[in-house]
């Protein structure tokens, strides 16, 4: 496995390489971004090329999010990363990724100021600005991201389609621990009993969906009896959604491919989860 810094080293070492699989990621890396190496392998093949990016951007944090303290455990990374068979670890510096203030940004559409993005001001801005750059420093003509970033899949998919980038989106579920937790680096920052609750988002959906398929559709309903849950053992949602895959927008009465969006606070970590939701005919 090759470890390079900057982008003249980057493209050196891809440049005869002619099927490149990508993993972008903020490091701290768990079994999670692990299965997206493992797909990216599958796409690529034992002679391709699979890429992990370790780079923490600050463009896509808050002033008053977690920038500072995001893990990075840059050693362990690349000991997971080498263990997994990926052959070439990304990691620039802030210099590299931006030599100078990034003035020109990727603004994607109303899209980002829902859900996430009406809690994370900014915070797909700064994730499609830096992809599109990875993507061009790394010119992938594969790439791999998770869907326990739903929002994060649609606006990046919706990126690559509408500026007509050469690369095929591979989206992979969600990883999650035995009790149903959506893998996360920031599950490290949950204390022990914070840690025992943390399941209990994943099973509101879980009954959202069980309601939703039993033919419920009080969407309304479904939603604020889940937050009341939440909120009853100190949770602090910021919304449960019931929204359609495609544009992440309320349901039409005939859409039958569904999604259960959530975001809450425990204590003081913020996790997201989201379940897909087959209405059948
Ligand atoms: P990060 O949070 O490190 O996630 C990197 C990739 O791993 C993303 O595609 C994310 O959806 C995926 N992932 C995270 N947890 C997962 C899980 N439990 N199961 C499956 N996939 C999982 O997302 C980012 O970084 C950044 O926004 C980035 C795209 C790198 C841009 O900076």
């Amino acid at each position: 496995m090759d470890i390079v810094h900057t982008v003249a080293a980057l493209r050196q070492r891809l440049q005869h390489e002619s099927a490149v699989g990508f993993v972008p990621t903020l490091g701290n890396l768990h079994a999670g971004h692990i299965d997206l190496t493992r797909i990216a392998r599958e796409r690529v093949g034992p002679d391709g090329c699979v890429v992990v990016s370790i780079f923490v951007n600050r463009l896509q944090f808050g002033p008053h999010e977690d920038f500072d303290k995001y893990p990075r455990t840059f050693i362990d990374d690349c000991h997971k990363c080498g263990a997994a068979g990926v052959d070439v670890i990304y990691a620039p510096d802030e210099a590299v990724m931006y030599p100078e203030p990034q003035g020109y940004m990727v603004e994607p559409p109303e899209i980002q100021h829902i859900l996430d993005g009406a809690a994370r001001p900014g915070h797909f801005r700064g994730v499609a600005t830096v992809v599109l750059k990875l993507f061009n420093m790394v010119q992938p003509q594969w790439a791999v991201f998770g869907k326990k970033d739903y929002q994060q899949c649609r606006v990046l998919s919706n990126m690559v389609s509408q500026f007509n980038l050469p690369i095929g989106m591979l989206l992979a579920d969600t990883v999650r621990a035995d009790d149903g937790l959506a893998l996360s680096s920031r599950n490290g920052y949950l204390s022990a009993a914070e840690r025992m609750e943390a399941p209990r988002l994943y099973a509101q959906l879980r009954e959202i969906k069980a309601a939703l398929q039993a033919g419920e559709r009080n969407f309304a309903a479904l939603e604020g009896t889940a937050l009341g849950a939440l909120s009853a053992r100190n949770w602090q949602p910021d919304y449960i959604a019931i929204r359609r895959q495609h544009d992440l927008l309320p349901p039409q009465p005939d859409d039958r491919a569904l999604v259960v969006l959530a975001a809450a606070r425990l204590g003081k970590t913020r996790l997201i989860d989201n379940l897909e939701v087959g209405l059948g005919a």
